[in-house]
């Protein structure tokens, strides 16, 4: 974050605008909305400035900027044409710690004045931090559309009960819940409507009936499938039930920029399961989410792709069905469809595979795999191994010495679906090769079967397909980039008819 967003109370404060065209009226149009004194420094005078002038609304100093304009002043908008003078009026500002704003030059900026949407009180501010004004203005369009004018009145019927809200209702948690309630349901529209007084009846009654029933505030847990990184695949479901939860319980695959999107003020408790450090236990995670709940909290238990794709969302289901904890699922973009999406391979097509099997690749505690390989080795089924990293070699010699052909498709897509996905094109007799000279690493998922050589023709997300001979000299990075191994895809054929099950 290049900067911080505040918004300034300037009522009453005395501002300075040096220059007097139009992007100078502009400004203290702005200035004058928000309720400053507004001096103004300039020799010459766009209409609309002479008139504000005329009326008293500006002090207007008709000369060129000196030193001693600053003094007293909370902040100062160089809006000349006189680059030079401009920056004088920067660094001098600075010198004395008052707020200086150049316009069109982000570098001689303390701060920057964001496009906005205006409900007032309710104020939406959007910012790309000086690098493309036009898209902040795009941007507020869309917004504009979006948030009706009417928000405004909601904004300022809610900020007249806060008070006596806040006396009524102690706990944070339940009075925000109330205020949800309020602002989304029959009595905002009462509000957007116009009709006030039906509107104060109902929030009388709505607030009576909540201060009644405070005793005990019931939680509830949701258990939200968190897709497989690119926030995008979020549905909307999660989207909403994230941005109300109190708290989230969350594991290292969710990605960052999934984890953005829940509530800002929600705690966050990281339950990710490290090599070597002490983390929770399920039975003490499911405790956890029972304890939350029972303090009346709606936790978010937000897991990496969908929660009943080996994710243990059942067995935390049925800790809290046991404990009377009520719950909501919602289900996820599981890594299998998303890698094999954003790879472009289609886990099921007319003319290669009919089915698709989802497998772990996790060892047992003795080190064993427990798979059915007899039940794999069918040329016309896709073989989708998630945590299969690890045991890849194991895996692909089973398969082969099962019964399936060496040349068989095979891929490795890691850390799907995001802006560093990387994926390994292959074979399955080379597969283990080229992933370990390719250094994935986790979390990664194989994909094996005839439908992985359509990713060379439906390839579409990040890096292009290249052969695994060539270098990436320019990017200055040790690790070998994507490496789809199109050289072995084009020598196969789609008759293969070994293994058949
Ligand atoms: C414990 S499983 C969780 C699966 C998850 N519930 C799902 O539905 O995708 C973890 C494995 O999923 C796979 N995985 C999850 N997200 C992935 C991603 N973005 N890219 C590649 N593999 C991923 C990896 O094989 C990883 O080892």
């Amino acid at each position: 974050m290049d900067y911080f967003p505040i918004f300034l109370k300037l009522r009453n404060q005395h501002c300075l605008v040096v220059g007097g065209g139009d992007v100078a009226t502009r400004k203290v149009a702005s200035l004058l909305a928000a309720g400053a004194d507004v001096t103004l420094v300039a020799t010459d005078l766009a209409s609309q400035l002479a008139e504000w002038a005329m009326e008293g609304k500006i002090v207007f100093v008709p000369r060129k900027f000196v030193s001693t304009d600053l003094c007293g002043k909370r902040l100062v908008i160089a809006a000349t044409s006189d680059s030079a003078l401009n920056l004088q009026i920067f660094r001098e500002a600075e010198a004395i710690g008052v707020l200086a704003n150049v316009v069109d030059d982000p570098d001689a900026c303390r701060f920057i004045t964001p496009a906005i949407v205006d409900r007032s009180p309710l104020m939406i501010a959007i910012s790309s931090g000086g690098k493309a004004p036009v898209l902040s203005r795009l941007l507020r369009q869309k917004i504009e559309i979006l948030i009706p004018a009417t928000y405004g009145r909601l904004a300022g019927f809610a900020g007249n009960l806060r008070a006596r809200v806040k006396s009524r209702i102690t706990s944070p948690g339940a009075r925000r819940r109330f205020w949800e309630s309020i602002l989304e349901g029959p009595v905002s529209e009462k509000v957007f409507n116009g009709q006030d007084s039906e509107a104060n009846a109902l929030f009388d009654t709505s607030l009576e009936q909540q201060v009644q029933s405070q005793a005990r505030p019931q939680g509830e847990v949701y258990l939200i499938g968190a897709g497989p990184g690119d926030p995008e695949l979020l549905t909307l479901k999660a989207l909403r039930l994230m941005q109300q939860s109190d708290v989230v319980l969350y594991d290292n695959l969710v990605s960052p920029q999934v984890l953005d999107l829940v509530r800002r003020d929600a705690k966050r408790i990281s339950v990710a399961k490290k090599k070597g450090c002490h983390t929770l236990s399920q039975a003490d995670l499911n405790r956890e989410l029972i304890r939350l709940a029972g303090e009346g909290n709606r936790v978010c238990r937000l897991k990496g792709g969908d929660p009943f794709v080996f994710g243990r969302g059942g067995e935390e289901l049925v800790a809290l069905v046991e404990a009377n904890v009520p719950f909501q699922v919602v289900p996820g973009i599981s890594a299998a469809n998303g890698c094999a999406a954003y790879a472009g391979i289609p886990l099921t097509h007319r003319d290669y595979a009919d089915s698709v099997t989802f497998i772990t690749g996790h060892r047992k505690n003795n080190g064993d795999l427990d798979i059915p390989w007899f039940s794999l080795v069918n040329n016309r089924q896709t073989l989708v191994f998630y945590m299969g990293l690890s045991s890849l070699r194991l895996i692909c010699e089973q398969l082969q010495s099962h019964g399936l052909a060496l040349d068989t498709p095979a891929a490795a897509v890691q850390q799907g679906t995001l802006e560093n996905q990387r994926l390994v094109v292959s074979r399955l007799c080379d597969l283990a090769s080229d992933v370990e000279s390719a250094q994935l690493c986790s979390p990664t998922l194989i994909i094996v079967g005839q439908v992985v050589q359509l990713a060379e023709t439906l390839h579409w997300f990040g890096k292009p397909a290249r052969a695994s001979n060539q270098t990436d000299d320019a990017s200055g990075n040790d690790l070998p980039e994507a490496i789809p191994l199109f050289a072995h895809a084009h020598s196969f054929s789609n008759n293969h008819s070994a293994g058949e099950a």
